[in-house]
């Protein structure tokens, strides 16, 4: 068995070498690009600890977690279309560096590359791998939409068990997937699968809600994406939802204000509103109570408890991330 920390290395020692033709450079430069700025591996890193939670490593593990890493990038630069972001892991973001055209169509390839990896694996596990990746897939789409049909919205309009259907959606579902096709892997039974595949799901959850707070209040040198980005395009992260439920009705016309006028200083007057509603207090306890159901997940899964000490590390590591 081994930690998350070799398993990280053991990952990158195989995805670190160029994964896309040189030809045509417009084409492929974008898509190796993302993969060179950095990133922290989390799901594929979720998918071998699947595998090693049940048996040794196989090789078929590492063309899942390719498939599962690549697809996370190709999501990354849509959703920096979407999300208008100038930056990504401290670097430019693929569609300002290149062009939205290229960040497009990048994607596109990274996505049949998926496939690519998906294939490769031994024909016994590979239609249930395929199915479970596809349905991880298809619902952050759903996600993504979602999402994005909340920027639209009044935050009234929106409620905190939508917000969390989202984000289970567009972020959780990818790392309970990732563990899962670990597990299918490392032939778990369905039962031990769908227990891992929820502590996954609630530690998304809380991972998403971590990654809301650090849009809002982490250090960007570390966090490597623009500060208040979800602010200025007024996405209904939880930070949002739970201040206007927490604030004075002076403090709400002013977030409706700042919303609706968009000044130039709109995310410092923002954080400021959110800093005296506390939410930020408010999060750290919300990433518990999720965590806690994960771990409740991870303890009903049938095997031996130390197997389980290089999960419960990375879902401490995740939770208390920076970056
Ligand atoms: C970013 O995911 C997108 C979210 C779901 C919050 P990560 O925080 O795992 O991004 P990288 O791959 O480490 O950059
Ligand atoms: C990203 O959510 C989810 C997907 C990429 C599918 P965010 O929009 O919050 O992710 P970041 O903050 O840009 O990484
Ligand atoms: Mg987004
Ligand atoms: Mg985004
Ligand atoms: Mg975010």
């Amino acid at each position: 068995m081994h930690s998350f920390k070799e398993l990280l290395e053991k990952f990158e020692q195989q995805f670190g070498k160029r994964q896309f033709p040189e030809h045509p450079a417009n084409l492929y430069d974008p898509a190796q690009y993302i993969l060179g700025i950095g990133g922290k591996r989390v799901r594929p890193v979720l998918c071998l600890l699947g595998n090693e939670l049940f048996d040794e490593l196989h090789p078929d593990a590492y063309y899942a977690a390719n498939a599962i890493e690549l697809f996370h990038n190709f999501t990354l630069i849509h959703d920096d279309i979407m999300d208008k972001a100038p930056l990504r892991r401290g670097m430019a973001t693929v569609h300002t560096k290149y062009s939205d055209a290229a960040a497009i169509l990048a994607g596109d390839v990274m996505l049949i590359h998926c496939y690519d990896y998906l294939n490769k694996i031994n024909s016994k596990t590979r239609q249930k791998l395929t199915n479970v990746f596809n349905k991880a897939a298809r619902e952050v789409c759903e996600g993504q939409q979602l999402d994005m049909d909340m920027e639209q919205m009044r935050p009234e309009q929106v409620n905190y068990a939508d917000y969390v259907n989202m984000i289970a959606l567009k972020t959780s579902v990818l790392l309970a997937a990732s563990l899962q096709m670990g597990a299918i892997i490392g032939g778990g039974s369905e039962g031990n699968q769908q227990h891992l595949y929820e502590f996954g799901k609630n530690v998304g959850i809380a991972f998403q809600i971590q990654d809301d707070y650090l849009d809002a209040f982490g250090d960007p040198e570390k966090f490597g994406k623009q500060q208040g980005g979800d602010i200025l395009i007024n996405k209904k992260t939880f930070l949002l939802l739970k201040a206007l439920e927490l604030c004075t009705p002076v403090q709400k016309e002013h977030l409706h204000q700042l919303m609706t006028t968009n000044p130039a200083n709109k995310v410092q007057e923002v954080l400021q509103v959110f800093h005296d509603c506390r939410v930020d207090a408010w999060a750290e306890k919300e990433k518990e109570r999720f965590c806690e159901s994960a771990f409740e997940h991870l303890d009903a899964i049938a095997v031996l408890s130390s197997r389980k000490t290089p999960l419960r590390d990375l879902a401490d590591f995740l939770l208390t991330r920076q970056h």
